[in-house]
């Protein structure tokens, strides 16, 4: 028996580690828009589908989720690897934010990522972007409301790696949900021949949605935030037998009533408007966004009703 698992263990161990050399052969780190142009352009003339995301980097298995649909569903997976100045608005945030590029290529290579691209801020911005978009309502609320110039920041990034890449599918994160919709308003906008694909909120296995801005929760405050998520759950139930107002009091006032916890939003949405709904007869798709301050963490999720 003893022998038989030491096989078993041999033969695991043996594809895994043909697998790791498989990827680490097949992936490429590249750095600069004309190499990856370049490279992409080579693709494409096989016909191949390109499949692209979007990320800033310090890369969770929320991000993983989205990487692996993309290898899954396309022939080529380019994943961005690059902190985007001009969306925030709190110079502190992009300071502070975590950067950890040489394990985020580790776990690309490891997922079947196709290319890793990893750009400077100088190439993605040789010139100042200057353009301001207005996508109508969707980015008026919200985090548009409370964090003024982040979508347009975000709608100049991946408008310029939309240009770069010319994915045939792109894939974003649900947990940034305002987000999805502000993105799927610049490709109504700006012509883009490119599906967009909303993936699921990924989240630890208490609730928490995954963040790279959990790494900056204390452990007592990692204990306050897993409150948010199950208060989310909760409200679910409240719901069937209250009125949108109520919930929203109901989410709030719980949050609020714990010290080290500082809701900033609580909205309930018609999912595909981003408009802030009054009744449940109002849509069949309310999602409820939320914004929560644990110490000077600012955590974001939503829920859908
Ligand atoms: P970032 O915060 O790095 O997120 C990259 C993508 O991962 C986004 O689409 C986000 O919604 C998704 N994501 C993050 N956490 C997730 C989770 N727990 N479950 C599922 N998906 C998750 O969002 C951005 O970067 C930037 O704004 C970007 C689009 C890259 C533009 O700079």
């Amino acid at each position: 028996m003893k022998k038989f698992n030491h096989l078993k263990a041999s033969v695991f161990g043996f594809n895994f580690v043909l697998l790791q050399r498989f990827f680490k052969k097949v992936m490429e780190v590249v750095k600069t828009v004309t190499e990856l142009r370049e490279k992409l352009s080579a693709v494409r003339k096989d016909g191949k589908k390109v499949g692209f995301v979007p990320t800033m980097g310090a890369l969770h298995n929320g991000h993983l989720s989205l990487v692996k649909r993309c290898v899954s569903e396309n022939d080529v997976c380019v994943v961005s690897v690059f902190v985007n100045p001009t969306q925030f608005n709190d110079k502190n945030d992009l300071l502070k934010y975590p950067r950890t590029v040489d394990a985020d290529v580790k776990v690309l290579a490891s997922a079947g990522c196709s290319f890793a691209f990893v750009p400077e801020v100088e190439d993605i911005y040789p010139e100042e972007d200057t353009r301001v978009f207005d996508f109508g309502k969707v980015d008026k609320v919200m985090e548009g409301k409370y964090r003024p110039g982040h979508f347009n920041g975000v709608a100049q990034v991946v408008s310029r790696l939309f240009d770069i890449v010319e994915p045939d599918r792109a894939y974003f994160g649900e947990k940034d949900f305002q987000q999805i919709a502000v993105i799927r308003a610049m490709v109504a906008q700006l012509g883009y021949n490119v599906e967009i694909v909303a993936c699921p909120i990924v989240r630890e296995a208490d609730g928490l949605a995954l963040s790279s801005r959990n790494a900056r929760l204390s452990d007592e405050q990692r204990k306050l935030a897993v409150k948010i998520s199950e208060t989310l759950f909760k409200s679910r139930t409240f719901a069937d037998q209250n009125s949108v107002a109520d919930t929203i009091s109901f989410v709030t006032d719980t949050l609020n009533g714990i010290s080290g916890l500082q809701v900033e939003y609580y909205e309930i949405v018609d999912g595909n408007t981003l408009q802030p709904i009054r009744s449940w007869n109002e849509t069949s798709y309310a999602v409820g966004c939320i914004t929560v301050y644990c110490g000077d963490v600012r955590l974001i999720d939503n829920i859908k009703y």
